[in-house]
């Protein structure tokens, strides 16, 4: 027998099934509703999901007070507060000017912080010296926890007389 004779039933079998046009409406209907569907299953999901913000926490320790030499003023640079360390003791002063927000610098050879921005200028307790800012820097609340580092609350604003003893 010779190899070229056609088997009818093979060439049946590559042939694609014929699809009508109605089967093929019926599946791109079908395409569509599930993709709807999983979109307004994703939409309501979103929505019902909780949208909570994670801020950082405005209580930070700021370590041991041995870390800070007499006469000091620490920037530090992740909480935007300086820790000023005085022959009184220890007051936390925020970073951020208060006229639009800059935040400043510790000058050490002028002895006093200024803002980058307008030429603010305050000395080490905060108290503003020159410059556009409309208030002093705002102290925060400073206190020791119970192993014995210093703690600030940058929620607690306080008055500006008030320095931990450490
Ligand atoms: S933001 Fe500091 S002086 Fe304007």
């Amino acid at each position: 027998m010779s190899d070229d004779k056609q088997n009818p039933q093979g060439a049946q079998a590559t042939r694609r099934p014929e699809v009508s046009r109605r089967d093929f409406l019926n599946e791109i209907t079908v395409g569509a509703l599930g993709i709807a569907g999983l979109g307004g299953a994703a939409l309501t999901y979103q929505y019902f999901s909780p949208n909570v913000l994670f801020e950082p926490s405005t209580t930070f320790r700021a370590g041991n007070p041995d870390l800070y030499p007499a006469n000091s003023v620490t920037f530090l640079q992740d909480q935007q507060v300086y820790i000023v360390r005085t022959p009184e003791g220890f007051f936390a002063v925020s970073a951020v000017c208060t006229h639009l927000g800059c935040v400043t610098q510790w000058k050490p050879d002028a002895d006093m912080i200024a803002c980058p921005c307008h030429g603010s200028k305050f000395q080490p307790n905060g108290k503003k010296i020159e410059g556009p800012a409309p208030r002093p820097l705002p102290h925060y609340a400073i206190n020791l926890t119970a192993d014995g580092e210093l703690q600030v609350d940058k929620l607690q604003i306080i008055k500006p007389d008030q320095v931990l003893k450490a």
